[in-house]
């Protein structure tokens, strides 16, 4: 059971790499010609990190990983809610930024942090 999600927890998480990533070259493109700004898909983004985090916790109780080795049993959730955090960040400061392209410096700001808090949280959960 706790194998089974491990193995959908890493997969996914892998996955929302991706969407992260997507997003930061996504936002930085549209800043750059100025496109409208829609919150669309940055919310998007938001809520799979945020749905990530809630497996993690789930992964986390049912294979009590609270015995496991400090990186993955704080560092590891301690980056990827900080992710979460500033993937809210992201679309709070667009929404109140003025004009499309400062929206869309927002999202690539604000994303590209939470990346590079994902990769390390990545990083310290497979180093273990
Ligand atoms: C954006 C949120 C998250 C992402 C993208 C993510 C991603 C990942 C990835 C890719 C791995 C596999 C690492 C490897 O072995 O190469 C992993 C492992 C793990 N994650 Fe997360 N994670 C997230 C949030 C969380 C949270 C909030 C918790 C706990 C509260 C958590 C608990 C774990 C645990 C316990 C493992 C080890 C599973 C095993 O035994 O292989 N994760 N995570």
């Amino acid at each position: 059971m706790t194998a089974m999600l491990a193995d959908g927890h890493r997969w996914l998480g892998y996955l929302t790499f991706v969407l992260v990533l997507g997003s930061v070259v996504f936002a930085f493109t549209r800043a750059r010609a100025a496109v409208a700004y829609e919150d669309g898909f940055p919310r998007i983004v938001g809520l799979v990190l945020a749905l990530q985090v809630v497996y993690g916790l789930v992964l986390y109780g049912v294979g009590g990983y609270w015995d496991a080795a400090p990186l993955l049993a704080y560092v590891h959730p301690v980056l990827m809610v900080g992710a979460v955090g500033l993937g809210g960040v992201a679309t709070a400061r667009a929404r109140d930024a003025a004009g499309d392209a400062a929206s869309w410096q927002a999202i690539t700001r604000f994303h590209g942090l939470a990346l590079v808090a994902v990769l390390a949280g990545i990083g310290v959960a497979s180093a273990v």
